[in-house]
């Protein structure tokens, strides 16, 4: 919750909508922890707008909410539209479906077009998504001809201009030079009679894994005032990293350690199927040992699945006889969410701390969960259609 305080603190004076990117972290209780704060919820599918649902159910209100992401089908568009999202399309053809759903639904959708500044962004490559020849949004010489065009969609309304320049930025200057790009297209959007009333930069805020130093959450809120100033259009953001990643961590015990080569190999309960950023980004986690005695040693920790590139981290100091537990930090975004049963894995419980107690938000997986929708084959019988249950043979 100090994330969100700090990164409100930050944008106080600006007429700034924070959407918490549910995609960090769905948990219904941390999305909750984010609806009290008053934040609102940019949703990627249908399974995240779920979440909101349930939680907007459980609430009794509505929090705000925007769709992005590429390829949303046209249930997901319409289901988005009957939420009261604002849809931000990615491209000219999304724009057509949002169209005819709008129609069918007999309302005028208001409606924010993703841009592709066709940016560098220095982060993990597949974290960088502001390339001009990646998949996201659309160039800028396509959104200036919208103008022109935009009669063709009697039922949207264009009301805002979105860039999400890619996740984990860790120098300002690049959300800076997108955002200059935004709020220049979004002048000559208007002055051809565009009623833009937002600018949306995404989310992208860093957190340090270790070493890294990040941009103060108050310079970026400096930046986003300098661009924004004078320009009466409202900010929306939506961060996921920031506010989410320090705040968890995977909890895993120690199977055994063994001497390979020359390496010492820590080998644990968790793994790639639990935490998957180490071996998808080569992303550096902290491990802490909770319990073990005698010097530190250097040792690469991994974990039980049957893949090369299933560690946690490499290289990291434990004591030399490692004891039960280790803390691998910042597990809080891109954590669980990216989480899989890979080689049959029942993923973990998720425990949230809150008022001083420790409170189980998301039970441990079964082994029987990992069959859950599954059927056998009608030749071995009607009854074997069921899912399979627990009696063992
Ligand atoms: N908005 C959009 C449209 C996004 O695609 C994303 C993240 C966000 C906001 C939130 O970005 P953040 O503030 O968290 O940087 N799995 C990767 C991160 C992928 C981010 C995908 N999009 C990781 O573990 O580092």
């Amino acid at each position: 919750m100090d994330n969100v305080v700090r990164l409100q603190s930050a944008l106080h004076d600006l007429d700034a909508s924070i959407n918490y990117a549910v995609k960090a972290n769905g948990n219904l209780a941390i999305m909750q922890v984010m609806a009290q704060c008053g934040l609102g919820f940019d949703v990627g599918s249908a399974g995240e707008l779920h979440r909101v649902h349930c939680l907007q159910r459980h609430m009794g209100r509505r929090a705000p909410l925007v769709m992005t992401g590429p390829a949303k089908t046209t249930a997901t568009i319409a289901a988005g539209l009957e939420s009261g999202a604002q849809l931000v399309a990615e491209s000219v053809s999304e724009l057509q479906r949002i169209q005819q759903a709008a129609g069918a639904l007999g309302i005028t959708a208001a409606v924010g077009v993703r841009v592709n500044p066709d940016l560098e962004a220095s982060t993990h490559p597949h974290l960088a998504t502001a390339a001009g020849e990646g998949k996201f949004g659309m160039p800028l010489a396509e959104v200036r001809r919208l103008a022109a065009t935009w009669s063709t969609w009697p039922a949207l309304r264009l009301v805002g201009l979105h860039c999400h320049v890619g996740s984990a930025l860790y120098r300002l200057d690049e959300l800076d030079a997108a955002l200059g790009l935004l709020v220049a297209l979004a002048a000559e959007l208007r002055a051809a009679g565009c009623a833009l009333q937002w600018l949306d930069v995404g989310g992208g805020l860093p957190i340090s894994y270790g070493e890294e130093p990040v941009p103060d959450v108050r310079a970026y809120g400096d930046m986003l005032r300098a661009h924004l100033g004078g320009t009466g259009l409202a900010l929306h953001c939506q961060p996921g990293r920031y506010l989410v990643g320090d705040a968890g961590l995977l909890l895993s015990a120690v199977v055994e350690v063994k001497q390979a080569g020359r390496r010492r190999i820590v080998l644990c309960d968790a793994g790639m199927n639990d935490l998957l950023r180490p071996a998808l980004y080569g992303a550096r986690h902290r491990i802490a040992a909770l319990s073990g005695s005698g010097e530190l040693r250097s040792a690469d920790v991994a974990g039980p699945v049957c893949e090369s590139a299933d560690f946690l981290a490499r290289d990291v100091l434990l004591p030399e006889n490692v004891g039960d537990l280790l803390a691998v930090l910042d597990a809080g975004a891109y954590g669980m969410s990216m989480a899989s049963n890979y080689n049959g894995r029942p993923r973990p419980a998720e425990v949230m701390t809150w008022d001083g107690q420790a409170i189980v938000v998301r039970q441990r997986e079964t082994l029987d969960d990992l069959l859950r929708g599954e059927a056998l084959l009608p030749a071995n019988g009607p009854e074997s259609q069921d899912v399979p249950g627990s009696a063992a043979p």
